[in-house]
Formats: structure tokens, C-alpha cells, sequence
């Protein structure tokens, strides 16, 4: 018998207690083992629900419970669950974890702790959802030196660009849509400012690259700026408006950064909508891999969860080493080197003027117009370094015939 105790019965903490029940026996058959939730912390009381009789306030009761082997921390944020965490380590208790706040902030002590106390600290459930991403780097593609890691890490973001291309809503009104449905985090400004994805990127690069890359070292951008208007002209240019997480080691560093990218409609991310993630890995023997699926909610989450849980049982608790050099942090390069293209959408006082301002900066460029959006274009920079694209919008804000410019968008080709 295999005790659990999971700490927070939120979305995933209900989903996890959910998953090891219906799938019971099944998990039984591949582990050999009875797992058992012995314990459940949350602030709140659940009258009537099923582990009303397994409920505790105190954390204490969860450590000090000597039938608890494994401790599922879903609570989300980085305190108090960076202290339960470590305190359960300490305890030689195993700790799995979808909480991509601790695992990118804290994630570094807890794994150093882990191998201490020979005990796991495993994070399957941290990036993607359900994506079988973290255990894919950790244990497939390990004859590979993985050059690249990209694609949609946010299932909140991609529901709310798919809803407001699709069907012409309001992002507001879309977010509280994915509120109701479990995607979004309890303060929502983490999965629409990017930084829930920034975080995810910065684990799956230190797993991949081997070592440290810092979320807080990577330049992020969210969704809040996307207006309909973008859409309309992203449509039109046969585009679609993805949040696009991404990371790639180059010989003077990481080249990381998480913004909304215009990407072709026959580009595989494209494809990709609603609350589902998709990851590219490409390998320098492999090549491209491709990994999909629900990338946030309830049951997909915590399926995750549990296969980490069975994974630690399987395993019979006994420490597994991750490729992630805890004591050494890779460098994060500046974005104004990466080279990039951008879309630019402008307002102008005189169109003729205002193009031939934006051409005698960016050289040849290709102008579109959207019907029903006077008095404005938008186009498409050559290649060139983020700091120059900037610094010539910048002059470009000056030019008499420019009345303003509207939003930047990087594009992927
Ligand atoms: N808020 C997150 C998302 C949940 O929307 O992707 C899953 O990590």
C-alpha cells in the first residue's frame, strides 16, 4: 500500500483524487501497489464531498504521517508550498508537482534536497498540461543534444486568440470562459501577461539544455495587446495569432523569449486551438519531434500528476536523476540581437507619405489594407535585429505622415 497526500483540493488537486479513484485498478495492475489518498489539505471544508472524512487544515498531519509516502503538491504559487515541499523531502517523502511558480523559482533546491534525501521530486505536470514532455527529454530523447524547444505553452492564452479568431469575441469575455472551465491561473495576469509560459520554457530549456535557464531572464510579452483589428489583418495576410514560447541554444547562449508571433496557416502550430499545447523539440540526431495535447484543466492536469506518482512507485520511491545541472545556470542572450520580422501596424495622416516613410526605413515592404480600417496599414519587416527594428519604429513615430503606431507582432516563419 502506497499512501498519497495531496495538498490543495483546487482544479487539479480534485482532479488527482478523481483520477487515482476511477482509474484505481488499472494503476493497481501497472504498479503492483494500492495507492491511497491518505490525506487532503485545503483551507476550505468540503461538507458532504467524498474526503470530507480525509481533510485536514494542517500540514502537519500530512507530515507527520508516517503511511504517506508520496505528497502531491497542486496549491500553485511559490509559498507555502516551496516550505511543505521541502519539508516533506526532508521527511524522505517523494513530491510530485504541477506548480511551474515553484518548480521555475524553487525548482533547483527542491531537486538538490531530493537527491539528498533520496527521495523524487518529479514536475511532469508543471509544462503542457497532460503533454508527457518533461518524461519524453528526461527518458527518450537522451541520445540527442536538443538544439530547440518551441511552441504553445498556455492553455488560457490559446483558448482566448482561438475564440476571438474563430468566432469574433471579446477577450474578456473569453477569459472568464476559461476561468470557469479550470485553464486559467487563479490570478489570470501570469497566463495573459505570458509569464506562465515564460516559467514553462525556463523548465523544459533547463531540462533540455542541461542546466539552469532562468525564467526571470527571459524576455516575455503577453496578449493583452492583441486587439480584434490585429486578427483581422493576421486573417487576411493568411495568418494565425499564436503565444509562442521558445528556446534555442546557440554558441553564446539561450536565445529564449515568449511573445504572440502571426504564424502561417499551414505552419503545424497553426493547427493548434483551444486549451491544447504543442511542443517542437528539435534534436541534432532526431531532428523535429512533436509532442500535443490539453495543454490546462482539471482531469489532463492531473492525469500528469498521477503518472508521476505511479512513475515514483514503480521506481519504489528510490531517487532517479534528472539531466538538470542544478549548480550551474546557462547565460540568457539579450533580445535585441535575436533577428526578427515583425508586423507593424500604423495609423497615418497621409498614406502616400506615411509609405514612403516606412519604406525609406525598411526598404521594400509589402502594405496591407483591411476594409472598414481607415486610415491605416500594416507590413511586414524584412529580417532584421530586434534593436533595429525598434529603433527604426521609433523614427518612424516621428515622421509627420505617421499618426501612430498601433502594435508590433514578431512573426515566425
Ligand atoms: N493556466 C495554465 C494554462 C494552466 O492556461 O496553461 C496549466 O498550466
Amino acid at each position: 500500500m502506497v499512501g498519497v497526500g495531496i495538498l490543495g483540493y483546487g482544479t487539479v488537486g480534485s482532479g488527482v483524487y478523481e483520477v487515482l479513484n476511477v482509474n484505481k485498478d488499472i494503476i493497481k495492475r501497472k504498479t503492483g501497489e494500492e495507492i491511497e489518498v491518505k490525506k487532503v489539505l485545503d483551507l476550505r471544508s468540503f461538507p458532504g464531498e467524498d474526503i470530507e472524512s480525509i481533510l485536514t487544515h494542517n500540514f502537519e498531519d500530512i507530515l507527520n504521517d508516517e503511511s504517506i509516502n508520496i505528497v502531491a503538491e497542486v496549491m500553485g504559487g511559490v509559498e507555502p508550498a516551496f516550505t511543505y515541499s521541502r519539508l516533506a523531502i526532508e521527511k524522505g517523502k517523494s513530491v510530485v508537482t504541477s506548480n511551474k511558480a515553484l518548480v521555475a523559482e524553487k525548482g533547483t533546491e527542491l531537486l538538490k534536497l531530493a537527491e539528498k534525501y533520496n527521495v523524487n521530486y518529479f514536475f511532469e505536470a508543471s509544462c503542457g498540461g497532460t503533454i508527457p514532455i518533461i518524461r519524453s527529454l528526461n527518458t527518450s530523447l537522451t541520445s540527442d543534444d536538443v538544439q530547440k524547444i518551441e511552441g504553445i505553452l498556455n492553455g488560457t492564452t490559446n483558448f482566448i486568440l482561438t475564440k476571438m479568431a474563430e468566432e469574433g469575441r471579446d477577450f474578456g469575455e473569453v477569459l472568464k470562459e476559461a476561468q470557469k472551465l479550470g485553464y486559467a491561473e487563479a490570478d489570470p495576469t501570469a497566463d495573459v501577461e505570458g509569464h506562465d509560459a515564460c516559467r514553462k520554457i525556463a523548465i523544459l530549456s533547463s531540462v533540455a539544455f542541461g542546466a539552469t535557464v532562468d525564467y526571470k531572464d527571459i524576455h516575455t510579452e503577453g496578449i493583452t495587446k492583441i486587439t480584434r483589428e490585429d486578427i483581422q489583418y493576421a486573417n487576411k495576410l493568411n495568418c494565425v495569432i499564436k503565444l509562442i514560447a521558445e528556446s534555442e541554444k546557440t554558441p553564446s547562449g539561450i536565445a529564449a523569449r515568449v511573445a504572440p508571433c502571426l504564424i502561417k496557416r499551414d505552419h503545424p502550430l497553426a493547427a493548434v486551438n483551444n486549451a491544447y499545447n504543442a511542443i517542437f523539440v528539435k534534436g541534432n540526431m532526431s531532428g523535429e519531434t512533436m509532442y500535443y495535447g490539453s495543454g490546462a484543466g482539471k482531469l489532463p492536469t492531473a492525469a500528469a500528476v498521477v503518472s508521476d506518482i505511479i512513475d515514483i512507485v514503480k521506481r519504489k520511491g528510490v531517487y532517479e536523476p534528472i539531466d538538470w545541472d542544478v549548480n550551474k545556470n546557462l547565460p540568457v542572450l539579450s533580445p535585441e540581437k535575436s533577428a526578427v520580422k515583425a508586423f507593424i501596424r500604423i495609423g497615418f495622416e497621409n498614406k502616400t507619405e506615411a509609405e514612403k516613410a516606412v519604406c525609406d526605413m525598411f526598404g521594400d515592404v509589402k502594405f496591407t489594407v483591411i476594409d472598414g480600417l481607415n486610415n491605416e496599414f500594416a507590413f511586414i519587416t524584412n529580417q532584421e535585429t530586434e534593436k533595429s527594428v525598434y529603433d527604426k519604429i521609433n523614427k518612424l513615430k516621428t515622421a509627420s505622415a505617421v499618426k501612430e503606431v498601433f502594435n508590433v507582432i514578431h512573426v515566425e516563419e
